[in-house]
């Protein structure tokens, strides 16, 4: 309801990055402040023991987590804690600090409740955002989301060494370590998904060799062939889990006139336009694996409903993004109170 009628009118006058860094100002405040964690979880807790799960070894309290993207840097996760996020996935975090791509690179699509980014891994670089989570006591699982640093200069042997730095940095605090390979915003626009560099990727971070749940983040992109030739790959080399999906590039299933995507340009698609492709893509997930490893699911849950469709598509935990965009924080306590009431 505040948000609904108050916060949202005022924020959606602003430009979209602007609103969000607004939002990260002030979760970044109750994130310093026991007596605001306090109050933000007397308005929005309510966890329900029965939705309380275990995967990986971990205990996640709910299965509501916040995606990578949200929280680049690690300044929140107390906040996101009272909001009553069952998990939050920091980052994506890269080897080096990067400012990201030149703004404007978020917008939003309000007549399809989905939003586009080209941000391009803006953050202050894995050494700064470990160090801040190492200060951080969570009662809940946190995930570190790691990427390669938007640089093109950075390429071959040297890209894979800047993923194992992201990696062996975040091996020191997360509870999980998500690995993207499909962030469709960097400046060379290529990206870990092809099978080839994927499993040169995985044989340098060997996942096999720590007990840190390791996943892997797919794009929504990714057709049923490719997706069972790169689980193929995950699979030999030790992968934990699955994150089902990052943004598309593609733009469909949009109300949003062509002359206005024309004008926004390239980016991530997110929202409710990606919601049945990415349900889809858990699907084949969940087949391909024969439902024998945890799949997060991600992609435009904005509704208890939503969530529960990839609940029954195969996935064990959820996350969401632009969902809290257009819904707000409720939207948290809204989706484990439709789980909860399921028999
Ligand atoms: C502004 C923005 C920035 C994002 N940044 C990242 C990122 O750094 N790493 C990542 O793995 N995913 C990133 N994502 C993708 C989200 O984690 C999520 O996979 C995607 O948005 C689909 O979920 P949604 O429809 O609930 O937003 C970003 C999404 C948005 C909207």
């Amino acid at each position: 309801m505040l948000y609904q009628h108050i916060l949202k009118p005022l924020l959606f006058k602003k430009d979209a990055e602007e609103a969000h860094e607004f939002a990260i100002k002030w979760a970044s405040r109750t994130n310093n402040s026991l007596l605001l964690q306090k109050l933000v979880q007397t308005f929005f807790d309510g966890n329900n023991p029965e939705l309380a799960q275990e995967f990986f070894g971990l205990t996640f309290p709910n299965p509501v987590g916040l995606a990578a993207g949200f929280d680049k840097n690690g300044v929140t996760p107390k906040a996101m804690q009272a909001l009553g996020f069952g998990f939050i996935e920091v980052g994506s975090i890269t080897a080096k600090a990067s400012s990201g791509n030149p703004k404007p690179r978020a917008f939003r699509l309000p007549q399809d409740r989905s939003l586009i980014n080209r941000m391009g891994l803006n953050n202050e670089g894995a050494d700064v955002v470990i160090e801040r989570l190492k200060k951080t006591n969570l009662k809940i699982p946190l995930g570190i989301n790691i990427a390669k640093t938007n640089d093109m200069s950075i390429h071959g042997d040297a890209a894979i060494e800047d993923y194992v730095y992201s990696y062996n940095k975040a091996l020191e605090v997360a509870d999980y370590v998500t690995v993207n390979i499909s962030c469709p915003n960097t400046g060379e626009g290529k990206t870990f998904e092809d099978p080839d560099a994927l499993n040169a990727l995985l044989i340098a971070l060997k996942p096999s060799e720590n007990d840190t749940p390791t996943l892997v983040k797919f794009s929504v992109d990714t057709d049923k062939k490719t997706l069972q030739k790169l689980v193929e790959i995950c699979e030999e080399k030790g992968i934990d889990g699955y994150v089902a999906t990052n943004t598309s590039s593609k733009r469909e299933n949009l109300q949003t006139p062509t002359s206005v995507l024309k004008e926004i340009g390239n980016g991530g698609l997110s929202g409710s336009a990606i919601k049945n492709k990415s349900t889809q893509v858990i699907t084949w997930l969940f087949e391909v694996l024969e439902g024998n490893k945890p799949i997060i699911g991600v992609g435009g849950i904005d509704s208890a409903e939503a969530a529960l469709s990839k609940i029954e598509a195969g996935a064990n935990l959820l996350q969401v993004y632009s969902g809290l965009v257009y819904k707000g924080p409720e939207l948290v306590k809204q989706i484990k109170s439709g789980l909860g009431n399921q028999p």
